[in-house]
Order: C-alpha cells, then structure tokens, then sequence
C-alpha cells in the first residue's frame, strides 16, 4: 500500500476517536490530538501521537495548534465535534489549512443562522425566529400556524427541543428546555420554527471541490413525545425521480450554506413539498450510522475523512462503490420506570431473532436505569440486517421488545407537610 505522508491534527476526540485513530495507523499518517481532559483517559497510548495537548481552554487550543505546526508542520485536520468546528476553523485559519471557513462553521452549527441564510438563499425551508419569551413564542405561532418546534440554537440529542400543539402547551416550555440544557451545558439560546410533517431520513454526504456525494438514505424513527430518536434503517432505495430531487435539494442546501469539502449528516422530513432540513452537522452522523453503512454498504465514512484530511481523493471511489450488499438496522430500548439495576434480562432471546447480528447494554447489575426521559436514557440496541432496511428495523424492534430489566426502586424522600 502506499503510504500518504503527512501530519493530521484531530480536534476533540469525539465517538469516533477509536475509528479515527485506527484509519491514521492503516495510512501510516502521523497525527496529534488537541482536547478537553475528559477525553485523556480515552486515548491510547501517547506513543500513537506525535503530539497530545490537553486543556480546558479552548482558546489556547489555537496556540497550541500553533506550536505543534511548528515543531511539525500539521497538514490536514480532522473534527467530528459539532461543537468544536468553530475552534477547528480558526486553528484551521491560523495554520493556512483547508477547512470550513469560520463563517460556514459557525452557521451549520447554528440552527436559527443556518434558516436565516437557506432564506436567503431561497433554498426550502421552514419559518423561523429566535424567541427569547412565551411571549415570542406565541406571537410565532399565531404568524405561522401551530404546530410548531421550540429548541435551542445550538444543542444535541433532542435536549430541550419540544413540539407544540396549541397555546396551552407554551407554559413553561422555555425553563423546561433551559434545565434539560443544564446536562449538556450548552448556552440556553432559543428559535421555534414551524413543525414539519412527513417521513424522517437523514442523509450522510460527502463532498469534495465543492462537489457532493450522497453515501447513504437513512430511515429515521422517533419517540413521538421526547423526539428522542429510537432507531434507523438503510439503505433507503428511492425512486429515480425522488432520488433526482434529494440531491437536488441537498447540492442547493450545501451550496448554500457553503459546504465544499467533508461529511455532511442532514436530517429531513419529507414533506409535501419535497425533501426539507431539520439540520445539518459537517460530520458523520452518530447513533451507530457510521457501522450501519459499513456494514450495508461496504462504506468506512471515518476511512474516507481521514483519507480526505490525509490529501486523497474520495468522491471517485465512493461514486464508484458496488451496491449495497445488505440493509441494516439499529433499534434503542426505552424503560419507562428507573431505579437499580438488579438483572438485564431478555439478551439472548433478542440474539436470537431472525436476523439480528448485536444485542448491547448500556446498563447492567449494579447500575442505574433512569426512566427514558432523552437519548442518554437508552439502555439497550439490537442490530439487525435484512434484505429490505424495513425488515431490518422490524428485526432490531422485534429484539429490543424482547429486553426487559430488573430494577429495585427507592421510596421517594418524602416530604411532610
Ligand atoms: N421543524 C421540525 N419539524 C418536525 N420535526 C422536527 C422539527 N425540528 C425538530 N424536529 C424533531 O425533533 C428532533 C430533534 O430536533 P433537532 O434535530 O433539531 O435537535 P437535536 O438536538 O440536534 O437532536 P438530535 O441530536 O437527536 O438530532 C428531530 O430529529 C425531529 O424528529
Ligand atoms: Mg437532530
């Protein structure tokens, strides 16, 4: 094989640290890593890195970067953080690497900005506006219509993002969000938007020179309280004209927020007038999709950033990739009640449902189940694969249902009056 020279400096360790760190070591590209303390008991062995600057503050983040540059001259970057693209393109600017300009960073990674420039730039969309009081809120809704979404600017995981029906469901709907965002700490900055109706996907892209490339269709599922997603499929096979749209839609969207080069993972409902943006994050989309598409169709999305950030050319091969050569599914396990866990029970009957290749905990005895309130309360997946991405979800489903879990529940700390 023949080895790309060069020196990846990956920002923030991120899900994908294993997987990043695994397609350096196949490239034979050397790397170092800038990130938070946290994430320091995640990384191997320094000996992996050339380099390992770990702190806080973020801020000295583009020094440091700086400094490694220096002593080794950086030329290509990885980030698969949303929110750290923003630092990411400003070491990116330091350094004269390519990257996302500050400008297109800081507008994906702002749902309110990013609504703002697609209506600018006449690409489909929803209404929007940051809301700062119920107030605002309703004003929005008598505007546009109930239902409509109410969520932070900038957060993940569904935290703090709620749908309303009607003016009775705006009462407190901004604390709620606000003390949900407390477990992320992200910064309570808040838009409604209007409520879109349709199917659910998300799509991975790449791009390269300013060209894009859909790698997968993806099915999503979600909780229709909490909008807590609880599983995907793919791949999603569409027909030749709705297939012609999505990429129309998507080359617009990525034109207009001025995507060029990367991954791109966007959500969207199709809706009736075509496909339209939840949101769009210049990464690889979490929640196992990466090993999903791996394992459909034959794809490493992390390889191919890597090789991208490493100076190769992607897009050719990625156009060129065979068909899948299977569908696969994730499905998650929500409880409903929370307490200690005494036994995780079910684990080998959900192994053996036709088709199901994984069954994992996040949970087991001796730990805490907290009842499904937000995504970090999944306890369990099943992965499944089938021919056809719905059978696949209906084998994931199939599995998890049959999951169960033995709690020992505490007496409230009672208060007396
Ligand atoms: N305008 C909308 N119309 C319909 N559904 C929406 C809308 N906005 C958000 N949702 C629903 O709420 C979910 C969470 O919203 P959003 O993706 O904006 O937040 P998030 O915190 O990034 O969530 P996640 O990290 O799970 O994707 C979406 O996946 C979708 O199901
Ligand atoms: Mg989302």
């Amino acid at each position: 094989m023949t080895q790309t020279p060069g020196h990846v400096l990956l920002v923030g360790t991120g899900a994908y640290y294993d997987n990043v760190r695994r397609a350096l070591q196949r490239l034979g590209v050397a790397s170092s890593v800038i990130c938070v303390p946290s994430s320091l008991a995640r990384l191997r062995p320094q000996r992996d890195h050339q380099f390992v600057v770990c702190t806080p503050d973020k801020e000295a983040w583009i020094d440091a970067a700086a400094e490694i540059d220096r002593s080794l001259p950086v030329t290509g970057l990885v980030c698969l953080v949303d929110s750290l693209m923003v630092h990411t393109a400003r070491i990116a600017e330091r350094l004269g690497l390519p990257w996302h300009p500050l400008e297109v960073a800081a507008t994906v990674h702002d749902k309110y900005r990013m609504r703002a420039r697609l209506q600018d730039a006449g690409v489909r969309s929803v209404p929007a506006t940051q809301v700062e009081s119920e107030d605002d809120v309703r004003a929005f809704a008598e505007r546009v219509g109930w239902p409509i979404v109410v969520k932070p600017v900038r957060a993940t995981g569904s935290l703090g993002v709620a749908r309303l029906d009607g003016p009775d469901d705006v009462a407190g709907v901004l604390d709620r969000g606000a003390q949900h965002l407390h477990v992320a700490a992200a910064e309570p900055v808040f838009m409604a938007e209007r409520f879109m109706t349709g199917p659910q996907f998300s799509v991975e892209t790449m791009s390269e020179d300013g060209a894009h490339h859909v790698v997968a269709l993806t099915k999503k599922y979600s909780d229709p309280g909490t909008l807590v997603e609880v599983g995907h499929s793919l791949p999603v096979v569409l027909p030749d004209v709705e297939r012609v749209s999505l990429e129309a839609y998507l080359t617009e969207l990525l034109d207009a927020l001025g995507v060029r080069f990367g991954p791109t993972c966007t959500e969207l409902v199709w809706t009736d007038d075509g496909p339209t943006v939840i949101e769009s994050q210049l990464r690889v989309s979490g929640d196992e999709i990466q090993s999903l598409v791996e394992r459909a169709l034959g794809v490493d999305l992390i390889d191919v950033v890597v090789r991208q950030a490493a100076g190769q050319r992607v897009l050719p091969a990625l156009r060129d990739a065979p068909a899948a050569r299977t569908a696969a599914a994730i499905w998650y396990a929500r409880f409903p009640a929370g307490g200690d866990v005494l036994d995780v029970l079910g684990t080998d009957e959900a192994r053996a449902v036709d088709g199901v290749v994984d069954v994992r905990w996040t949970v087991e005895p001796g730990s805490t189940l907290r009842a499904f309130e937000h995504y970090g309360d999944r306890s369990a997946h099943a992965v499944a694969v089938a021919p056809d991405h719905e059978d696949a979800a209906r084998s994931a489903r199939t599995a998890v249902d049959r999951l169960g879990v033995a709690i020992s529940v505490r007496p409230q700390t009672a208060t007396y009056v």
